[in-house]
């Protein structure tokens, strides 16, 4: 039987929480401490019944863990997770992989030099729905991929904003929530070569957008835009279609992404796909529909079973620092787009 990797968590809040169930469950991993210097960890770490840390460093250098899952906020990300680094610790760290690109290029080549790796928690790439969609646009099944549609339409209550950093300039939808959007969208469709943006504060009157609207121009010649809004009440979003996370009613028959190509479309999560009977057949011919399968399975407790992998060595992360970076960028560069009301194209890393 394999030893069980012990794993630390540094960062106890409500996703380093998320992370400690699966942590607790899986017979391949062990939580051996928790670091969180805030007034509540103490008491979950005794009922989890590990060592509570307030410092990270001091739960390294005495519990020596065989790697650690980051889950403090942003702008500690990447100063965390060069820590563990240097202690030779991989990290599976969440996502924004840092706040900004300077810092990530610093982590980027931090792993690559001691080989250290480093997965970032996009999780939603290790949703089984996602990889199926991924599957079917490189085998070809839409032909070449023409227009994208992407939705993330919620209504954020009012009292999510009580908590002042959520108002404050650099924590809004954008890094929050349509990261992961961005992220899936290069995942499946491939980079971006351009973006132009709109966004707006005119619900809300905060200082970080409530709508946005962005184009997206891929390298494949590809032509995509992504919706967003935290002030709607609309069923249009990730996380209320893709019941990846039960918190959020699920509005099962209602999709968030729509992927068009020459020879076919497919609706995400649904995985509808759509076609037709015969080559060369057009908008007065019947389109068929067929419903796309795979094995549902929780995407976190996947990408901690990928992770174990990965420090293993038996596997490449399938979110490096460096792509997530990519991501980040991409942010960077709607932000830039917005800002200037011109079309910005990402930076590499
Ligand atoms: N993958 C996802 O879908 C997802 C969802 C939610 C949050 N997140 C990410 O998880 C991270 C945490 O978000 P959250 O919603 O759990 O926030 P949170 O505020 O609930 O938790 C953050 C925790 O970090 C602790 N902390 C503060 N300083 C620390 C330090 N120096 N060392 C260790 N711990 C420290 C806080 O005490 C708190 O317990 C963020 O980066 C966020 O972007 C990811």
């Amino acid at each position: 039987m394999t030893v069980p990797l012990r794993i630390a968590l540094i960062g106890a809040g409500v996703m380093g929480r998320q992370h400690c169930q699966y942590l607790q469950h899986l017979a391949q991993v062990q939580l051996c401490a928790i670091a969180d210097p805030g007034p509540q960890a103490g008491e979950f770490a005794a009922g989890c019944n590990v060592p509570c840390f307030a410092d990270h460093r001091q739960m390294l250098a005495q519990v020596q863990p065989e790697a650690v899952i980051v889950a403090n906020p942003n702008a500690l990300h990447v100063s965390t997770a060069l820590e563990c680094i240097a202690a030779g610790v991989p990290v599976l760290l969440e996502k924004p992989v840092g706040v900004h690109l300077d810092e990530v290029r610093e982590l980027v080549s931090a792993s690559e030099r001691t080989g250290v790796p480093v997965l970032v928690g996009h999780h939603r790439r290790h949703n089984p729905l996602v990889a199926r969609a991924r599957e079917l646009i490189e085998q070809g099944t839409l032909g070449r991929l023409t227009t994208v549609t992407a939705l993330w339409q919620v209504q954020k209550p009012d009292s999510y904003y009580d908590i002042a950093w959520r108002r404050e300039a650099g924590a809004g939808m954008l890094l929050t929530n349509l990261i992961h959007d961005l992220d899936l969208l290069r995942h499946l469709c491939g980079e971006v070569r351009q973006v132009q943006a709109i966004t707006s504060n005119g619900v809300r009157g905060f200082a970080n957008e409530d709508c946005a609207v962005v184009l997206l121009q891929f390298e494949s010649g590809a032509l995509g835009s992504l919706t967003g809004s935290d002030a709607s009440a609309a069923p249009w979003s990730w996380e209320l279609t893709s019941g990846e996370n039960p918190v959020y009613p699920r509005q099962a028959d209602q999709p968030c992404y729509l992927l068009a190509g020459t020879r076919g479309a497919l609706s995400v999560p649904q995985l509808r796909h759509w076609h037709y009977a015969e080559p060369g057949a057009g908008w007065q011919q019947p389109l068929q529909q067929v419903q796309e399968g795979f094995d549902a399975d929780e995407a976190l407790r996947r990408q901690l079973l990928h992770f174990v992998e990965v420090v293993r060595g038996r596997a490449q992360p399938l979110v490096s620092a460096a792509d997530a970076g990519r991501t980040l960028a991409l942010v960077e560069a709607i932000r830039q787009a917005a800002e200037h009301r011109q079309a910005i194209t990402p930076e590499t890393l």
